[in-house]
């Protein structure tokens, strides 16, 4: 059980709580994250990087937008109601050292996971170049606190509604010609991911990926969240959720991602989800 110490509307359907968890605080380190379930002991179980910790107060932090039934749950209950399960740390921690200069780059919701791995490459010494991209100003999230930590900070909208007008590929490609990153750490959707590590690719540059993939029982039981990497096959539960970009199929991924869209409509109640976030 975890207690909601505090809920925080970040974006239009992005939200951040703090929970009660002391015991994860203590652990976790960059990179890892929980699966939680909303409610009963019936409901699915989801996973979401801890976006943050506290190890003194005892709390985590996450992150999440509503995308379907479970986010949309989570994000209706309030400060003081219970979360009945939260299962972590859980997947490896980033490895982080001082690599020299790591270029961090996150789409959409997946600047939230970035944030502690931006975080602890800085603290580790690296000269941290961060490019954040959202579709439109509306749906940036955690810009403050990238700044904060950045030594070169970037934002790409696709609209144009704020900072640059690009995909964030164009700038990556521009600081792979004119800086030659050490490394680069890519967290966002998909087909981003791909496109990043794409562009990485020809210089050379070693690429992480975090992964979202469907996920289960997070224990490495289930193969719910197989990918390819390499050839190989590795459950991102156990063995990531960070693995080498150049080396993730990262089309059949997209393609597995799709497995349950049709549960997942149906489930989504009509898709009220838009009217439901306006009364929150
Ligand atoms: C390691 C990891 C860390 C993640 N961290 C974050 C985070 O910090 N913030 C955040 O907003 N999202 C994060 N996600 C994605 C998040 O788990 C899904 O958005 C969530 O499960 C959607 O559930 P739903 O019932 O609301 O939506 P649904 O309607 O069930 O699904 C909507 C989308 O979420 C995907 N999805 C559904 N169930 C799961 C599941 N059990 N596991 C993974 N994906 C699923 C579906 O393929 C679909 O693309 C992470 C995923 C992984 C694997
Ligand atoms: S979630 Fe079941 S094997 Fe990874």
């Amino acid at each position: 059980m975890s207690r909601i110490l505090s809920k925080i509307h970040l974006s239009k359907d992005v939200f951040q709580m703090k929970l009660q968890a002391p015991n994860i605080a203590r652990e976790r380190k960059a990179g890892q994250f929980v699966i939680l379930q909303a409610d009963s002991d019936y409901t699915e179980r989801i996973p979401l990087t801890i976006a943050d910790a506290d190890a003194e107060e005892g709390s985590i932090t996450i992150i999440f937008q509503v995308v379907g039934k479970t986010t949309l749950n989570l994000a209706l209950m309030n400060e003081g109601d219970v979360i009945e399960n939260v299962l972590g740390p859980l997947g490896q921690p980033t490895h982080i050292e001082n690599f020299g200069t790591v270029v961090c780059v996150g789409g959409g919701i997946g600047v939230a996971p970035l944030h502690p791995i931006a975080q602890a490459m800085k603290d580790a010494g690296n000269r941290v170049i961060t490019i954040v991209g959202a579709r439109t100003k509306e749906l940036l999230i955690l810009e403050d606190e990238m700044r904060a930590i950045a030594d070169e900070f970037i934002v790409c909208t696709d609209d144009g509604s704020y900072g640059r007008k690009d995909l964030v590929t164009k700038p990556l490609q521009e600081i792979c010609e004119s800086e030659k990153p050490d490394v680069a750490v890519v967290i966002g959707p998909p087909v981003m991911m791909k496109f990043c590590a794409e562009t990485t690719r020809p210089y050379g540059i070693k690429t992480y990926a975090s992964l979202n993939t469907i996920m289960v029982d997070g224990t490495g039981m289930c193969g719910g969240c197989r990918v390819t990497v390499g050839n190989e096959t590795k459950f991102v539960c156990v063995d990531g959720p960070e693995f080498d970009a150049h080396l993730v199929d990262f089309d059949t991924m997209m393609l597995r991602l799709t497995s349950f869209k049709t549960i997942e409509q149906k489930s989504n109640h009509e898709c009220h989800l838009e009217k439901a976030i306006e009364k929150l």
